[in-house]
């Protein structure tokens, strides 16, 4: 017998080498831990179960039959995250560059297939030249084999990508189907044609890094949701964000112990300026609302008109949707709005409140943003939102404004309870643009125009640029004072715990994609 268990320690100490000790050394030069390395930091200390160890490719071509590692390039199995369950795999660059051959893929399915039989979150930690060349059809197989059961655990359990070497051609549809993409800088990138077949196409000179490196897709894509300065701090995030959901559609995000007593925020009746068109930063009232260092952000360098994240608001773990003053005063564009409407959809799938802080002066006008769909993309944030079943808030800061007063979580399209501070502005638009348009002869016509509009534009703002005509409609459900805000929200997500919504019995909606 103890040879037989020399044997089994044998292999697996053959295994845990993966390519050699050579490239292993060669990761570590690269700044990057290796996949082992990275599971062991996810997961609690001992907690990782290994499934699959000794899967071999067998693939014969190319003398590939002679070149066998243990595991087949990936490390898949389950294990804790602060005490919760998780599915994890983590390419491992050192065979055959993490590429994905049909061995590979059965092992990521095999996790993901017991993640959503469980009920429990799967993490793919990505580090990978793509389709294993040797493969051919049988690699690109494998990859649609995982497509398609991201589509089908979609909703069903949080799934999150972090992207931590490179992740090129189809491969990069698998994260994009996740729910969270992140990414870390310098060491990771993402694109469907790398620069050499750009140069050949569109002759564009472009590094890896500018095409598809963290900061282009937390800025400027928004294919990733959050990026990181290293390996280490990619993995914190991970869990951290983790914290904030539930293991699957069936439960809801653990509440955190938390004691009351801090619910008056006095700082809260200072934020908003005077001059109606100042800006302010949002994250102040933020800040003011929720329980303290609890915001996690989400997209916080892409459309900074609107900010999404998550947060705690007396324990219990609530996603915050706010327009922006200090960016683009505001407004909803295209990309705001796609912004806005997948993190509904996120909260929505895995039962997560919605609190929406509403500061915005209307669409952002012009042929950039018409041409570029903003009616299909604002359509987005408003059916994501109408269709909403989870607890929504709204408080409206200061201005609601036109078409945007009804998709930020209007009482018309669902939201539970809506509150407004003394300083709401509720119309269809501002004063002095309201003015220009209903008194144009009046005004036209009078010895002094201009006296004539600011004359016209105090009356329109006396009558309308505040929350008390909505709030005698019943749109507004209470004008609370700022520094009550907390208490407020406290209460009204409390008495909204048990809310439950029958929908229209149907295969699915049709979102405007
Ligand atoms: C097999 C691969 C591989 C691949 C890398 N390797 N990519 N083996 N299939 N796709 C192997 C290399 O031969 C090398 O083996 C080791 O991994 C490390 O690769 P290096 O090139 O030495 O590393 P580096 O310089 O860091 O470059 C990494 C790389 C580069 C940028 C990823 O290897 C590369 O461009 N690879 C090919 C990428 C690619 O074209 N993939 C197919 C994309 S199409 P040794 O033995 O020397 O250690 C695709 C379609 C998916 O993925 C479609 C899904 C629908």
């Amino acid at each position: 017998m103890d040879s037989k268990i020399n044997k089994l320690d044998e292999q697996i100490k053959l295994a845990h080498l993966g390519g050699g000790q050579k490239r292993i050394d060669k990761q570590h030069q690269n700044k990057k831990l290796t996949a082992r390395e990275r599971i062991n930091y996810l997961l609690d200390e001992g907690s990782f179960e290994e499934i699959g160890l000794f899967v071999t490719h067998r693939t014969t071509d190319f003398g590939m039959e002679y070149e066998q590692y243990l595991g087949d390039g990936v490390i898949t199995g389950y294990g804790t995250i602060n005490s919760r369950l998780v599915y994890v795999y983590g390419q491992d660059f050192t065979v055959f560059g993490g590429s994905l051959s049909e061995t590979h893929a059965e092992k990521i399915c095999k996790v993901m297939d017991l993640a959503v039989k469980v009920g429990a979150p799967i993490i793919g930690l990505n580090d990978s030249g793509g389709a294993r060349i040797q493969e051919g059809v049988r690699s690109l197989g494998g990859y649609a084999d995982i497509f398609y059961r991201n589509v089908n655990a979609s909703g069903v359990i949080p799934q999150i990508s972090a992207i931590m070497g490179p992740c090129a051609g189809g491969a990069v549809y698998s994260p994009a189907m996740t729910d969270f993409t992140l990414m870390v800088e310098h060491t990771s990138y993402m694109f469907v044609t790398g620069p050499n077949v750009v140069k050949t196409v569109t002759n564009e000179n472009v590094t890896s890094e500018e095409l598809g490196g963290a900061h282009t897709h937390a800025s400027k894509s928004g294919v990733a949701h959050k990026t990181s300065d290293n390996d280490v701090e990619c993995l914190e995030d991970v869990k951290k964000l983790l914290s904030y959901l539930p293991q699957s559609n069936k439960e809801v995000a653990q509440n955190l112990p938390f004691k009351l007593g801090d619910e008056i925020r006095d700082v809260l009746s200072n934020i908003i300026p005077d001059n109606a068109n100042k800006p302010y930063d949002m994250h102040e009232v933020i800040k003011g609302i929720i329980d303290e260092d609890s915001f996690y952000e989400i997209h916080k360098d892409y459309a900074e008109n609107i900010i999404v994240g998550f947060s705690r608001i007396a324990g219990r773990s609530v996603g915050i949707i706010a327009n922006q003053p200090m960016f683009l005063a505001g407004v909803l564009d295209v990309n705001s709005s796609k912004k806005a409407a997948r993190f509904t959809r996120f909260c929505d799938c895995f039962n997560i409140p919605l609190l929406v802080l509403v500061d915005v002066p209307g669409f952002l006008p012009g042929t950039d943003q018409e041409w570029n769909g903003i009616i299909v993309h604002g359509a987005k944030l408003l059916y994501a939102l109408s269709e909403a079943t989870v607890p929504r808030v709204t408080v409206i800061t200061r201005k609601a404004y036109g078409g945007a007063y009804d998709v930020m979580n209007s009482k018309h399209i669902g939201a539970d309870l809506n509150f407004a501070w003394p300083s709401a502005e509720i119309a269809v638009m501002g004063a002095k643009g309201a003015s220009e348009i209903i008194f144009k002869n009046e005004i036209a016509s009078a010895d002094n125009p201009i006296e004539k509009l600011a004359e016209k534009e105090a009356e329109y703002a006396e009558k309308f640029t505040n929350p008390y005509r909505a709030a005698r409609r019943g749109f507004i459900d209470e004008v609370i004072l700022p520094k009550d805000t907390r208490r407020k929200l406290i209460k009204a997500f409390s008495m909204l715990e048990n809310k439950a919504i029958e929908r229209p019995d149907r295969k699915h909606g049709n979102i405007p994609l």
